[in-house]
């Protein structure tokens, strides 16, 4: 092993969390020729070997299956309304004329009255104006806050911790005024509105904060029945999880709201916002439109196929984003009962877009094309077409019907070209 890759991997063995994903980056493989063969677990077969041959034997049986091994070996079970109760909304504000007239803008804050220990979470809605109707709405969770995703400047500054960000001008992991519009690229908020579409978002360190010990101050601690003092077993709810009841809570607050229409609503994440959103898609069929944008491995990357993140860094940097028991299969794929194209399965038969970046190597671009092909069979028992092509397209040629997919020229972010299809493709839908 040439030295610089052992210094690597030994300084990588002291690294926790971000850092230590960071400089597994440097030392994955990269190189398709050294991805071990692989089986995928089969899609259309009941846990019990019966096949599964019409979307009512889909519906019926094999989708709930399919959903409770991806609470029980990835993402735990997220509890039931019961367990957190009545959800309150709270209007906050309502602007007529943000955007230079465009739009209306509500912040809105979501909280529950019997679990007051959690500090609820800031709902940011963008509702076109003069639409005459209301508007079909993206949903998204956002890395630091409303105030980030705005480029208007007169949005409350989160006070919630968040991930250190030089970028972003997070000091003492709090967010600054200089961090106001840090995240106003990845949200086009004009071109959406142009459209005739509403945008909502909210700070996912709202629910939780993301870093290993950060349920203690989150959702998941507060409406854990043992308290703060828990230790999470197997099956239990992890932080992507929570994040993705706090985008079907801003569901159930759209289902309220008049501007919107609340039976057009498409879901949409980034990296690990990403996997957020396939998992929020799963579980919700609220959200008629499923977008994943460079989800990348535990998102709609195949675990199976060693390129890239890998399982066993994810399960290490990350722990916290999954149930207990997924880091069982930390180079232990093929135990696995499940991979991605499953996840991209219990989406069908809504529309689902899955988008990769040609310089996001980590994220295995290559990986999650080939999620949404092995989908296919789920979205033709609904007569749905896939991709109507077999190999990953050229750069910047999106492809697809119900399922869709572009591996767009650069890097691992969110653009306007991304928005550009998602919203053709979700438009062509409502
Ligand atoms: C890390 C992590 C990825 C994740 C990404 C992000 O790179 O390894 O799994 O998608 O962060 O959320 O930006």
């Amino acid at each position: 092993m040439p030295r610089h890759l052992l210094s690597l991997l030994m300084i990588s063995a002291l690294l926790v969390g971000e850092d230590f994903a960071e400089a597994q980056q440097k030392l994955a493989n990269y190189d398709e020729s050294k991805i071990p063969p692989y089986t995928l677990p089969a899609l259309l077969k009941t846990q019990a070997g019966k096949a599964v041959t019409t979307a009512d034997e889909w519906t019926h049986m094999r989708r709930p299956e399919v959903l409770a091994l991806f609470e029980q070996h990835v993402f735990g079970k997220t509890p039931s309304a019961a367990t957190w109760g009545k959800v309150d909304f709270q209007v906050t504000e309502v602007k007529k004329d943000a955007l230079g007239g465009k739009a209306t803008r509500k912040l809105i804050h979501l909280s529950l009255p019997e679990h007051p220990a959690w500090a609820g979470m800031d709902v940011m809605l963008y509702t076109p104006n003069g639409l005459g109707k209301p508007a079909p709405c993206f949903v998204g969770p956002s890395f630091n806050g409303n105030h980030a995703v705005s480029p208007e400047t007169d949005i409350p500054l989160s006070t919630r911790w968040m991930r250190a960000s030089k970028d972003k001008n997070i000091v003492n992991n709090r967010a600054t005024e200089a961090s106001r519009g840090s995240e106003s690229s990845r949200w086009p908020l004009e071109m959406i509105i142009d459209q005739g579409c509403a945008v909502a978002s909210y700070y996912y360190g709202d629910v939780e904060p993301d870093q290993a010990e950060g349920w203690k101050e989150g959702l998941r601690a507060v409406l854990s029945q043992d308290g703060p003092a828990t230790e999470w077993k197997e099956g239990d709810w992890g932080a992507i999880g929570a994040w993705a009841w706090g985008l079907s809570r801003i569901a159930d607050y759209l289902e309220t709201d008049a501007d919107v229409n609340a039976k057009q609503l498409a879901v949409i994440g980034h990296s690990r916002l990403g996997k957020t959103s396939l998992w929020a898609g799963a579980q919700d069929q609220r959200f008629d439109v499923v977008i994943s944008n460079n989800s990348g491995e535990g998102g709609a990357a195949l675990m199976r196929r060693n390129i890239g993140e890998t399982t066993a860094v994810i399960t290490k940097a990350f722990p916290h984003w999954f149930t207990k028991t997924y880091v069982n299969y930390a180079n232990q794929e093929a135990a696995c009962p499940i991979d991605k194209h499953m996840l991209i399965a219990l989406a069908a038969p809504r529309p689902i877009y899955i988008a990769s970046a040609v310089e996001d190597t980590w994220a295995d671009p290559k990986g999650e094309f080939l999620s949404g092909l092995q989908a296919e069979p789920v979205y033709a028992l609904f007569g749905k077409k896939g991709y109507g092509v077999t190999e990953q397209p050229a750069i910047d040629s999106p492809v697809g019907d119900a399922i869709a997919y572009h591996i767009r020229t650069g890097k691992h972010d969110v653009t306007d070209y991304d928005w550009q299809q998602y919203l053709k493709f979700a438009k062509r839908h409502w």
